[in-house]
């Protein structure tokens, strides 16, 4: 196997306009990214992707941009960018941005020509349909609704029709289909390619291709969201294969592309398997939401489906085993935070640490999001004008139409998966706003932050900080560092519903790691493995008795072993 640099890297991803503002002005921006450097170079991390800071109208927060080629005031300037990218490799951080190929914005000027004229040259750089008449009224071509709610069409009066947007009104879909606008993307990579970032983070790749504008039959809703009418279609292949070949392979870039939650493994590995020449790998969502989230109103009646956890992980684990690479993440700037989700509030310190090991022990690269490293939660949203997040808007007036009468349970339904739980402000101390600014953020400030923030977990030794950078420094600068790194991955007691435990091994090394998921104590058998040192663990010491451990609640253990013939 052919062994890159990022399969040896830990990745920490930026979410820019929370993470650090040094200019004061309530939002966070490049020079913050850079003034806190150090601070990733301390943690271990040497990688960092960048969520999109190119000039936009931010009606999605950037994923909406509308020139490729400049930086949003909002975040700073091409220079701090240089000045970025040139620190950080100075302290051997590489840098991956957001590259977003399915869509512009509709202030884009591409757009803005497209939409003048039937006849301007830019006019198939998107998705145009004519409206479709029913009962002597236009309405949208196809029944298809769209990710951020409503239909997938949005209508302009200038030609008098439709485009495609799956995603909000402002985010124009761009026409693949098109040479012209393959060759420009082409351009936008190269140009940033040598600008000096290492490599790309391609935003909703999956969606590409369309299937055949045809309605969706037997939905009750009136726009129904299939995604299989604009995911994973054959045609993406072709163009990420020449994006490949013109763009990723000459420059050796680093590629992860997002497939969303819909992608097979026989399609992911289309994508991302060794011999495919697209993507180094794909960022998958399965196990984002193995607990009831979607049946519940009240956050205390979470729970984890541990064996839908277990059975998600064996599966991308055991699929990319020989021919391919996973990222590990538990979550990213579209979901609610990880402490919230799978973590558990009576034992934050043991469950947080559980969950680290649970995942930075297996085989991929491991991407910590920001303040994972700190335990951050989701926040408590008291009113829906607190959401800034335009999925999160939709999801409640979505909600809202079901049970007009119950706004409660409308905010309710639409926090507890609003992506902005995981755009509050980054808190780094007790001070005011957590120590992210000195105004009051755009993007609110946990009420937690006095209890939990960045400042506190480094003095404090025995905090979930200290618990990833010893992770990180066992994958990266151990004497374990290629069993973690490029060991076999192998799950054993896949029937346990409690305990989510695998093997790593690598020529003479065995490592067992062991995850309780539980509050009680549970009893497990070791007799099978002589146990030959404990490289980690988050209880100070462990309860062994005539070969059987006793696991304390979300007890999380990485024995190196010996296994007895
Ligand atoms: C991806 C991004 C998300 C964005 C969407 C549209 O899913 O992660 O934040 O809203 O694409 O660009």
């Amino acid at each position: 196997m052919q062994k890159k640099w990022w399969m040896e890297s830990v990745g920490y991803q930026i979410y820019p306009k929370s993470f650090y503002d040094s200019n004061q002005d309530g939002v966070g921006d490049l020079n913050g990214i850079y003034e806190k450097l150090e601070y990733l170079k301390d943690l271990g991390i040497n990688l960092v992707w960048i969520c999109p800071f190119y000039d936009s109208p931010m009606d999605d927060n950037g994923y909406d941009v509308r020139d490729f080629y400049k930086v949003s005031k909002l975040f700073g300037s091409l220079e701090d960018f240089r000045k970025l990218v040139d620190k950080a490799h100075e302290l051997g951080i590489k840098i991956v941005m957001d590259f977003v190929l399915n869509h512009t914005s509709d202030e884009h000027q591409w757009f803005i020509e497209s939409k003048s004229a039937v006849d301007n040259p830019y006019r198939d750089y998107y998705i145009w349909h004519e409206g479709k008449i029913v009962d002597g009224k236009k309405i949208e071509p196809t029944n298809w609704g769209s990710f951020f709610g409503g239909s997938c069409w949005n209508y302009d009066e200038t030609t008098d029709s439709y485009y495609m947007k799956i995603f909000s009104n402002k985010m124009p879909d761009l026409n693949w289909n098109n040479p012209m606008v393959q060759e420009e993307m082409v351009q936008v990579g190269k140009w940033w390619l040598d600008f000096g970032v290492d490599g790309f983070r391609i935003d909703a790749v999956s969606h590409l291709d369309r299937d055949e504008f045809i309605d969706i039959k037997d939905s009750t809703d009136k726009y129904p969201l299939d995604w299989k009418k604009f995911s994973n279609l054959p045609k993406v292949h072709d163009y990420l294969k020449k994006m490949n070949y013109e763009l990723f392979k000459p420059y050796d870039a680093l590629t992860i592309g997002e497939v969303g939650g819909q992608a097979t493994i026989e399609e992911a590995k289309r994508y991302a398997g060794f011999d495919s020449n697209e993507l180094s790998m794909v960022f998958n969502f399965d196990h984002n939401w193995c607990n009831n989230l979607f049946e519940i109103t009240n956050p205390k009646k979470l729970k984890t489906n541990v064996l839908d956890l277990k059975k998600t992980f064996n599966k991308w684990q055991t699929a990319f085993e020989n021919d391919g690479w996973v990222p590990l993440n538990w979550l990213n700037h579209d979901q609610p935070r990880l402490m919230s989700q799978y973590g558990d509030f009576k034992y934050p310190l043991e469950s947080g640490k559980m969950l680290a090991t649970a995942l930075h022990m297996k085989r991929g690269t491991p991407f910590i999001y920001q303040g994972e490293e700190i335990g951050m939660t989701n926040y408590p949203f008291d009113d829906v004008n607190e959401f800034n997040d335009i999925s999160s808007k939709a999801t409640y007036t979505y909600e809202l139409e079901k049970t007009p009468d119950d706004p409660v349970r409308a905010l309710k339904v639409a926090s507890l998966r609003s992506r902005d739980n995981a755009r509050t402000a980054m808190q780094w101390s007790k001070d005011l706003y957590g120590g992210f600014s000195e105004v009051k953020p755009l993007l609110p400030v946990n009420r937690n932050y006095r209890k939990i923030n960045v400042e506190d977990q480094i003095i404090d030794k025995n905090s979930l900080w200290h618990h990833y950078k010893k992770l990180i420094e066992l994958r990266r600068f151990s004497a374990y560092r290629d069993v973690i790194t490029y060991g076999t991955y192998e799950q054993i007691d896949l029937d346990h519903d409690q305990i989510y435990i695998y093997k790593r091994k690598l020529n003479d090394q065995t490592l067992l790691i062991i995850n309780s998921f539980s509050k009680k104590d549970i009893k497990y058998d070791l007799s099978s493995y002589g146990i030959l040192s404990v490289l980690l663990s988050n209880y100070k010491n462990q309860k062994i008795k005539q070969s059987h451990i006793t696991l304390r609640p979300f007890e999380s253990i990485v024995f190196e072993i010996k296994e007895k013939s």
